[in-house]
């Protein structure tokens, strides 16, 4: 979707599809009141007979207005003034954009952003221009587009000054990052394995000139004795790639942030096999490759300042003859051994040898995002990736960046005291930490291999994407990590 500003007038200009938003009748605003004016009347009257509703997400399309040169116009309900908050004026640009791809118009002018949610016009606008494009997305890859389906929206202009270029050009940075981790994470687990996240790294490598992209194969990563991410990968016929992504927008000698992404193409559980229904949904386990991947181009499509690396582990877990086995002891690239108790906690051991070799970037940060436990579901549901550090002002940064792009991220302790529960008889420790606390024991496994580094964990398995019929890949978080590294600079 193509972004512009625009600075006639919003009522004369010739448009598909004007966008404005109301609370009530008593507060029109901008270029709702100034529609109703040169209409004489015409908004106000259809407020008042319910010709138009003004609830909260609520759509009302009105066709042919006296006095304003749009074809049409779709009204947006605000709802009350008093709850307006950020969340609820991202949502009704969210409802328009769903409204506008399911209906004929291919062009829009939208004027969300004049609504006032208590942030400032810059946020407004980007935030206008990425829940539109997101609301967009359509996943056709693999299928026919639906019966009847309309157009989608190719280009939304915002009436807004020039200065106000640069909020634009980060949303289409953002859109990129959610654009890509989406499309990743929906295509099918045939296509997508770890060969072909190798082939877009190549690809995102060559469109800039600041970007290169290293693939290991399985025979280097058994030469840096990558035991625990290669154990993973053993029972599958598809061989496992780490995919090294380099950004230098600064100094050579600056230290990059580093993003570690679990890059699991399908993760069957392997010998501890997973029950067969939903099993599908598990080709969503490399959302967090996904992500990281997804944020990495937007940093270099945003062209941001800074060096990043972009380290995506990725493998099949597939029980099989040769697949790894309960009661395994293998030993990590970091010498660290490890008792197998469950191959379906595969996602921290493919983790802890890209968390190693991440140490030879000297990072001044690393973060490592995976659809890590089905416990994090339990704790947030879908509205929050779980973000776990034991430094505080990282997991704050991550936090802050989460609910400033509405990619939100929720902090879980990692505190020492659950360090116990990964003790074993035959090795350093266990891949298994039992029922208490899933997601906060999968984060101090992972904290093992970290030790001395600042680090921090994101587990994604509830945001990564919606159950259900309507469901699919939200691309998340890579919203979050495209405003964290925006933020760096
Ligand atoms: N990929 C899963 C976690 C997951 C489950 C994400 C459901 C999203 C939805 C991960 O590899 C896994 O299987 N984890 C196990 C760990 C357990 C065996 C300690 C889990 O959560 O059940
Ligand atoms: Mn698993
Ligand atoms: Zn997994």
């Amino acid at each position: 979707m193509n972004f512009t500003l625009e600075q006639t007038s919003a009522t004369s200009v010739e448009t598909q599809c004007l966008v404005i938003g109301i609370h009530d009748a008593s507060s029109l605003q901008g270029t709702a009141k100034l529609v109703d004016q040169l209409s004489g009347g015409e908004l106000l009257r259809l407020i008042g007979t319910g010709d138009v509703d003004t609830d909260w997400k609520s759509t009302t399309m009105l066709h042919g207005l006296e006095g304003v040169s749009a074809t049409r116009i779709l009204v947006m309900g605000c709802g009350d003034t008093d709850k307006f908050d950020p969340v609820r004026y991202d949502r009704v640009c969210t409802s328009a954009g769903a409204f506008l791809r399911d209906h004929t118009a291919s062009n829009a002018l939208v004027c969300l952003h004049e609504l006032e949610c208590g942030m400032d016009t810059e946020w407004n606008l980007r935030q206008a221009a990425i829940a539109l494009d997101k609301a967009n997305y359509r996943y056709t890859t693999t299928r026919k587009p639906r019966e009847g389906g309309h157009e989608p929206l190719v280009s939304v202009s915002f009436n807004a000054a020039e200065n106000f270029a640069p909020a634009l050009l980060e949303a289409e940075g953002f859109a990129k990052a959610f654009q890509r981790s989406r499309e990743l994470g929906n295509l099918p687990p045939n296509i997508c394995n770890p060969a072909y996240l190798a082939e877009q790294a190549v690809e995102i490598a060559k469109s800039y000139d600041n970007v290169s992209a290293d693939i290991l194969e399985k025979a280097e990563m058994s030469e840096l004795g990558m035991r625990a991410l290669l154990a993973v990968s053993q029972g599958s016929e598809n061989e496992p790639k780490l995919i090294i992504l380099k950004y230098q927008g600064a100094d050579q000698d600056q230290r990059p942030v580093v993003l570690v992404g679990k890059g699991i193409t399908f993760d069957s559980g392997g010998i501890s096999l997973k029950p067969g229904p939903n099993m599908e949904q598990m080709k969503f386990d490399m959302g967090g490759a996904a992500s990281v991947m997804g944020a990495f181009e937007a940093c270099a499509h945003l062209q941001l300042p800074i060096n990043v690396i972009c380290i995506v582990a990725a493998a099949e877990n597939m029980p099989d003859g040769k697949a790894y086995r309960p009661g395994d002891v293998i030993t990590s690239m970091s010498g660290k051994t490890i008792e197998i108790l469950n191959t379906d906690a595969e996602g921290r051991l493919v983790l802890c040898d890209a968390l190693t070799y991440s140490r030879k970037f000297n990072p001044v940060a690393v973060i490592d995002v995976a659809t890590l436990t089905g416990a994090c579901v339990i704790a947030l549901g879908h509205h929050a990736s779980a973000v776990m550090s034991k430094h505080d002002d990282l997991a704050e940064e991550l936090v802050e960046a989460g609910t400033r792009i509405l990619d939100r991220g929720w902090r879980l302790p990692l505190w020492d005291d659950y360090m116990p529960q990964l003790k074993s008889e035959f090795a350093d420790m266990k891949n298994v930490g039992g029922m208490p606390a899933g997601s906060v024991t999968a984060g101090c496994f992972l904290s093992r291999f970290t030790e001395d580094m600042r680090w921090a964990h994101i587990d994604c398995a509830g945001s990564v994407w919606k159950w259900g019929e309507k469901g699919g890949s939200t691309g998340r978080p890579a919203g979050l990590l495209t405003q964290f590294l925006i933020d760096q600079k």
